[in-house]
């Protein structure tokens, strides 16, 4: 299976100069890797950014042609194309600006912005409708892992994904191709804390279980983990076969700890 490092860069970089330094560093580097024919092939490990909604456009138009796609971090629950709701970005606009994939149940918006399960249904079938793959977030607090209710908080929160399905079915062909899990514990984001690789292993695996029971026809997903990962322990988790690839936040605002962890995938998926 082909891994994925996606980097979400959340409210980064302040601006729109940063984020061109960013980008031209990324794919220089990368070009340069790629020419003395030492590190990563894009055909392994699948790189994805996901830069805040004022600067997509900008880094689509620039990452066109590149083997990275650009995904949005959010797209309006209201209405896939126009309308009155002031202050959103529908999937319509999202996919116009460039973007072929949007990160949605992110724990911070679900945190910050009261996200519920009707919310989210709504903005994966208005995403998926548009074309759009969708990387869905999902993962429990400090306070649920301690009770031991992880795979209970993850089975309420995939049943958007089963409920997408069920009133959806002719979007189910594509799911396997346009549908990616990340399964991120709240506790280890931006925290410097990890699970260890044998729990997101067990999770990973539970999860994928868990979709493919439902509907017959849906093939197994990719399921990646999210959470402080960095150049340091990516091997670690890409060693793991249940582990797909990473979602990745702080550690991607820079090239090097992101592509460090990008090589770690395209290794161990060799
Ligand atoms: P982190 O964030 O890598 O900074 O922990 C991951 C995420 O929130 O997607």
């Amino acid at each position: 299976m082909q891994a994925w490092v996606i980097g979400n860069w959340k409210q980064n970089p302040a601006t729109s100069h940063d984020v061109d330094l960013l980008l031209n560093n990324l794919l220089t580097t990368i070009d340069a890797k790629e020419q003395a024919n030492t590190e990563r092939s894009s055909s392994r490990c699948q790189l994805m950014v996901a830069p805040s909604c004022i600067h997509l456009a900008a880094v689509s138009a620039r990452l066109a042609g590149s083997s990275i796609l650009s995904a949005a971090q959010d797209v309006s629950a209201h209405s896939a194309s126009v309308g009155a709701y002031t202050g959103d970005c529908s999937a319509q606009q999202i996919a116009d600006a460039g973007a072929t994939w949007t990160i949605l149940g992110h724990s911070e918006r679900r945190q910050y912005h009261s996200e519920s399960h009707d919310t989210l249904l709504q903005k994966v079938t208005h995403a998926l409708t548009q074309g759009l793959g969708v990387v869905f977030c999902i993962g429990e607090t400090q306070a649920q892992y301690d009770d031991k209710q992880t795979l209970d908080v993850i089975d309420t929160q995939l049943s958007v994904i089963k409920e997408v399905i069920t009133t959806q079915p002719d979007l189910i062909s594509s799911l396997s191709d346009r549908l990616i899990i990340a399964y991120e514990p709240v506790w280890a984001i931006g925290t410097g804390k990890v699970p260890t690789v044998s729990e997101v292993s067990q999770t990973h695996q539970h999860i994928k279980q868990t979709i493919t029971g439902f509907a017959e026809s849906l093939k197994v997903m990719s399921v990646l983990y999210g959470g402080s990962v960095n150049a340091d322990n990516a091997d670690s988790f890409a060693a793991d076969p249940m582990i797909d690839g990473a979602l990745v936040g702080g550690a991607s605002l820079k090239v090097e700890s992101f592509l460090a962890i990008a090589n770690a995938f395209s290794r161990a998926k060799d």
